[in-house]
């Protein structure tokens, strides 16, 4: 994706040396990485890369060993609610309640966070997360996975969160239902959203994101501007990379 943000802003998320053991196996070693207002970072590595615990690290579900992490400003081992505060979440399952509509649940979940959306301001969340407005007063329980994804992207973004985290958000997802969401990933970043991303969709990431991070092993490998490379040089990166290090391990 073009025009990266200026890497002059403070970042949005400060992950400083983090390590995360469970029991005698390390599943981060040191790991240090930033993401800037308005950038979307691709993290891509293997199952057991320590992806999904990264996420956990900076939701605070998970403490680290050491190192710690900030987002906007607000380190998560102080003050994990008010971190929590600036992140939104999407998981691999939205749960939706199924006899509420699409508004009717985005308002439900936008009230549990403390803001009130009246029907106009649901709508227009609805549509920039990408729903078709066909779908908008429809009930949840014939909703797609698709479909479901994005009702949870209009939540994420009606909480005015700084920090947008999503785990495997394409998996499962057709090829349209896939761009959809890349497009609801950029209107997180055109409102200076910063986006970490998890992902092993290799070939969306040119597309949606502006940079990649590759983890193996809990180390990270290399952080590139996704602007430098095609999508089959993103490939080959991963792929060699993975096989060097399988090699050296
Ligand atoms: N709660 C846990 N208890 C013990 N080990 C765990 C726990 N969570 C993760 N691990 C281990 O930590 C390592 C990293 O796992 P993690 O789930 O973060 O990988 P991932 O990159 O998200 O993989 P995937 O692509 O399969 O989702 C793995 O070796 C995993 O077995
Ligand atoms: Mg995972």
């Amino acid at each position: 994706m073009q025009a990266p943000p200026s890497p002059r802003q403070t970042p949005t998320l400060q992950i400083h040396a983090v390590r995360k053991d469970f029991g005698d196996r390390h599943a981060l070693e040191a790991l240090s990485m930033t993401i800037a207002p308005g950038e979307v970072y691709a993290l891509l590595g293997p199952n057991g890369a320590g992806k999904t615990t990264t996420l956990n690290l900076i939701l605070g579900f998970l403490t680290p060993e050491s190192g710690h992490i900030e987002v906007a400003d607000v380190r998560v081992d102080r003050d994990p609610l008010g971190a929590r505060a600036k992140i939104a979440y999407l998981p691999e399952t939205v749960m939706l309640h199924p006899t509420l509509s699409a508004i009717e649940n985005l308002s439900y979940f936008a009230l549990l966070g403390g803001r009130r959306l009246d029907e106009a301001q649901a709508r227009a969340l609805l549509s920039e997360a990408g729903l078709q407005d066909e779908a908008h007063a429809r009930r949840a329980a014939g909703f797609s996975k698709g479909m479901r994804q994005k009702v949870g992207l209009a939540i994420a973004l009606a909480k005015n969160a700084q920090l947008l985290l999503l785990d495997e958000p394409t998996s499962g997802l057709d090829a349209s239902a896939a761009n959809d969401l890349s497009q609801g990933v950029r209107a997180a970043s055109r409102r200076g959203i910063a986006v970490l991303m998890a992902t092993h969709d290799l070939y969306r990431v040119k597309d949606v994101a502006h940079r990649l991070g590759i983890l193996r092993a809990g180390r990270l490998l290399t952080e590139r501007h996704t602007a430098e490379l095609s999508a089959a040089q993103i490939e080959s990166l991963y792929l060699e990379l993975l096989a060097v290090d399988g090699q050296a391990a």
